[in-house]
C-alpha cells in the first residue's frame, strides 16, 4: 500500500489553486495513485452548511466567530475525511486548510497568530499537512480574476488581501520544508511543472 499524504493549496482568492488542484489529481490518479480531492469550508455534511454560512450569510459576522466557525469545520473534516483518507494509504489534496486561518483570520483580520496556531492544533488534533503549496498573487490580479460577484469573504477589500498574501509569504519563511511558493501571474501549464516537480520529492 502506498503511503498516504496530505497536501493543501493555499493562496489568496482568484490564485488558480484550485485548477493546479484538479491537475495534480489527474496527474496522480494517471499514475495509479489513490486520491482524494477535498475542500474547507465545507467538504460534507455538517461542513456544507457550515461553508453557507461563512460565504453567503448576510448579517454581521464577528471576527472571533468567522474563526471559529473555520475551525468548526475544520475539526469534522479532519476527523470524517482527512485521517482516514491518509490512514488507508491515499493522497488527500485539501483546498485551503490550516494555513488560510493564519493568513485570512490572522494577518487579515487582525486576530492573535500565535493563539490561531494553537487553534489549529485542536481543530486538527496536530496533525499537519505533509507539503502545502501557496500560489502567490498581486491584490490587483486577484481580484481581476474573481470579479465582481464576490461572496462575503472575496469582498473584504484590497487593503485586507495584501494583508492576506503577506501573510501566507510569512508562513512560507517560517516553514521552507513543508511549505513552496509559486508566481501564481505565471501560464498555468509553467506553475504545473513547477508543481510535480516539487511533488516529486515526497512520493
Ligand atoms: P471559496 O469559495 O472556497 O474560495 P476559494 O475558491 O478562493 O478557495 O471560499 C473560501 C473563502 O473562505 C476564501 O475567501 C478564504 C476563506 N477562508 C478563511 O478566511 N479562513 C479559512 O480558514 C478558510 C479555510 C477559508
Amino acid at each position: 500500500m502506498n503511503k498516504g499524504l496530505f497536501i493543501t493549496f493555499e493562496g489568496a482568492d482568484g490564485c488558480g489553486k484550485t485548477t493546479q488542484l484538479m491537475l495534480l489529481a489527474k496527474y496522480l490518479k494517471q499514475h495509479n495513485y489513490e486520491v482524494i480531492v477535498t475542500r474547507e469550508p465545507g467538504a460534507k455534511g455538517l461542513g456544507e452548511k457550515l461553508r453557507d454560512i461563512l460565504l453567503n450569510y448576510d448579517g454581521d459576522v464577528s471576527s472571533r466567530a468567522e474563526l471559529f466557525l473555520f475551525l468548526a469545520d475544520r475539526a469534522q473534516h479532519m476527523d470524517v475525511v482527512i485521517k482516514p483518507a491518509v490512514a488507508a494509504g491515499k493522497i488527500v489534496l485539501c483546498d485551503r486548510h490550516t494555513d488560510s486561518t493564519v493568513a485570512y483570520q490572522g494577518y487579515g483580520r487582525g486576530l492573535d497568530i500565535e493563539r490561531i496556531k494553537y487553534l489549529n492544533v485542536i481543530a486538527t488534533s496536530g496533525r499537519k499537512p505533509d507539503l502545502t503549496f501557496v500560489f502567490d498573487i498581486d491584490v490587483e490580479t486577484s481580484m481581476q480574476r474573481v470579479g465582481k460577484d464576490k461572496d462575503r469573504m472575496e469582498s473584504a477589500g484590497d487593503e485586507f488581501f495584501n494583508k492576506v498574501r503577506n501573510g501566507y509569504l510569512a508562513i512560507a519563511k517560517q516553514e521552507p520544508e513543508r511549505v513552496k511558493v509559486f508566481d501564481a501571474t505565471k501560464p498555468i501549464e509553467e506553475i504545473f511543472k513547477e508543481v510535480v516537480t516539487a511533488i516529486k520529492g515526497f512520493i
